[in-house]
């Protein structure tokens, strides 16, 4: 099955080929051999200096002005304008927290980032993730019941790109759409949920009514906005760091944040390819739809399509990039089944 090329397509964005023989990885992974707390240090020291993530991940009283306002990163592609917002008393401010929730020095021992791909399914990652001391994970993917042991149960820190509240709880225009967000929450716990107002201008409003549900059904889970200064730097800090794409996706945001926030980090659920060891992949580990012998030629193009050539980021880049991250013991990147 394997043809030893396969590593040398792969750093060319997997593009080459769709033959299953050449994709079907022998990637060379970098070994991790052991965390690296110097390396783990200037990391840390780096990103801070750039992005000021422990002053600046969350939107705060103590980091806004009533009245300020906040440049919203990017357009839909016919605007030209991003637009800005303008941060009132009724809009955010009153929902703003006083201060960050993650406190200037403070450290976590072990974390665990859940990315959402294929290859975590029959992974029986999930005792291992559970027993790390805080799990960061995206895009409320499904958890528990038949993913309890690949992918855990325990959740710390969700992200939530503002377009799943338009999409699958319909814009949160309606109450029953509201109890239906609040009913999904309690899957996970007391996590906080990191979502981002100031991207996409249009979704500003939605951000609110998801704060809103919370409070109305009296949920666990702070809602908390992402700082716009962040991810602007944060995408500055990796194109300072070699990569290309317009900006880093939620996955290599999270390890950039963990890294900062944790002395052992390990990552599961990241790898943009099709294939594992001869295995057809799934996109995500809850997608019902595996890549098929029958049709695999043309789902591995979709596959490509959707991890190379997203018009803002690149997962297979970005797969590289935390390999060379593994490679300095800042952490570890966990491919395959879980011992
Ligand atoms: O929001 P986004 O499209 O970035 O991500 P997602 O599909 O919800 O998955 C979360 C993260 O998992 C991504 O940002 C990637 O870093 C990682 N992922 C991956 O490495 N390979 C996949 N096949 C799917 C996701």
């Amino acid at each position: 099955q394997h043809t030893g090329q396969t590593s040398t397509d792969l750093k060319h964005g997997g593009q080459t080929s769709t033959d299953r023989g050449q994709v079907d990885t022998e990637f060379h992974a970098t070994p991790f051999l052991g965390f690296n707390l110097t390396a783990i240090k200037e990391f840390r020291a780096a990103v801070e200096k750039r992005a000021k993530l422990r002053q600046y991940l969350f939107v705060t009283k103590n980091n806004t002005k009533l009245g300020e306002r906040f440049k919203c990163l990017e357009t839909d592609e016919w605007v030209l304008d991003p637009g800005s917002i303008r941060i009132t008393e009724k809009n955010f401010y009153k929902k703003l927290p006083q201060e960050s929730p993650v406190k200037a020095n403070r450290t976590f021992r072990a974390c665990s980032v859940v990315g959402n791909a294929g290859m975590l399914r029959n992974s029986s990652c999930g005792g291992e993730i559970d027993s790390s001391n805080f799990v960061f994970r995206s895009n409320f993917p499904p958890i528990g019941g038949e993913y309890n042991d690949d992918v855990g149960t325990k959740t710390q820190f969700l992200t939530a790109n503002p377009s799943i509240f338009a999409k699958f709880y319909k814009n949160l225009k309606k109450t029953a759409d509201k109890k239906s967000l609040a009913e999904d929450l309690t899957r996970y716990g007391h996590a906080l949920v990191w979502t981002h107002p100031f991207h996409l201008k249009r979704y500003a409003d939605v951000t609110l009514r998801a704060h809103d549900a919370t409070r109305k059904f009296k949920t666990q889970n702070p809602v908390l906005f992402s700082h716009p200064k962040f991810l602007r730097n944060l995408t500055a800090f990796w194109n300072e760091h070699g990569m290309k794409a317009v900006r880093a996706s939620t996955g290599l945001a999270l390890a950039t944040i963990a890294a900062s926030l944790c002395d052992q980090v390990t990552l599961y659920g990241f790898w943009p390819f099709p294939f594992y060891r001869g295995r057809a992949l799934s996109y995500h580990y809850y997608d019902r739809a595996v890549i098929g012998d029958v049709q695999f030629q043309n789902k591995t193009l979709e596959y490509y399509l959707l991890t190379n050539f997203h018009p803002y980021h690149n997962f297979t880049e970005e797969f590289l990039i935390l390999q060379k991250m593994q490679g300095k013991g800042i952490l570890k990147v966990q491919v395959g089944e879980c011992q």
